[in-house]
């Protein structure tokens, strides 16, 4: 199976994801705040995107899957919504227009596998925002507890779809802790038939190094939160970085 399909991710995206909302409010409160152009890395299906079309915010995306920006347009035209996303990886996209505020919400970030990826992506996010933008992205706190607990072995939730249906999902990650990397196994079955499997790769990021990472990448002022209520650690680290 091909490493690192999201085509092949957005068939059951919103299946698995279309619900999740604790991050919604704290993105729309900082896009309003913002009173600028908006760009969302990595929109995936819209699931933030279109809560700040919807709120007016003058809002553009990219993503590097032409299936999740597929679905993301669908919907925004039931909802008569005019999207202004495009194909294009973090790492090179590239906009005319300079940004109030760039995101990259739902641990997105991590899909760059190394340092020049990750370094490569920071640098064409402060190219892209205006003196005073800033860059929000959120992404997990690499907890050893968790690792203990999670990793290496399948774990398997149940995500209630409908009134009385349910789909099951077995998710096995697979931690090379020295460098950095989770490998993520996922299985989904429907009424006990494999729907869908998907593998994909992505690393963790402590928090010590993210500060390095801006540094490096021309940044030097950032707040980080443990969460979207802005206070203390607890599963996330959601960052508010100055350009
Ligand atoms: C966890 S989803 C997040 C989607 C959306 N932001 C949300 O919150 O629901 C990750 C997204 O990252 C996209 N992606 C992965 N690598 C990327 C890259 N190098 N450049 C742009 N998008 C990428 C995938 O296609 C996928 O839609």
């Amino acid at each position: 199976m091909e490493m690192q399909n999201f085509d092949r991710w957005a068939k059951v995206y919103d299946l698995i994801y279309g619900t999740y909302d604790k991050d919604i409010d704290f993105y729309r409160k900082e896009a309003r705040k913002s009173k600028g152009k908006v760009l969302e890395i990595a929109c995936g299906t819209g699931r933030i995107y279109l809560e700040l079309v919807k709120d007016g915010v003058d809002a553009y995306g990219i993503d590097i899957s032409n299936k999740m920006l597929e679905i993301l347009k669908k919907k925004a035209k039931e909802l008569g919504l005019k999207p202004k996303v495009k194909k294009a990886d973090m790492k090179s996209f590239s906009f005319n227009i300079k940004f109030s505020l760039i995101i990259i919400p739902f641990r997105s970030f991590l899909h760059n596998l190394t340092i020049e990826d990750q370094l490569k992506t920071l640098m064409n996010v402060r190219k892209h925002l205006k003196p005073k933008g800033k860059l929000i992205l959120n992404f997990f706190y690499p907890n050893p507890e968790v690792f203990v607990k999670d990793m290496n072995k399948e774990i398997k939730e149940k995500i209630r779809v409908k009134d009385r249906e349910y789909i099951k999902i077995t998710k096995t990650s697979f931690a090379d802790e020295v460098n950095q990397l989770l490998l993520v196994e996922s299985k989904l079955k429907i009424k006990d038939k494999t729907y869908w499997r998907n593998k994909f790769k992505i690393s963790f990021v402590y928090k010590r190094e993210f500060e390095l990472l801006l540094r490096l990448a021309g940044f030097k002022k950032w707040k980080v939160y443990g969460g979207f209520d802005y206070k203390s650690y607890k599963q996330e680290m959601v960052w508010i970085v100055e350009r």
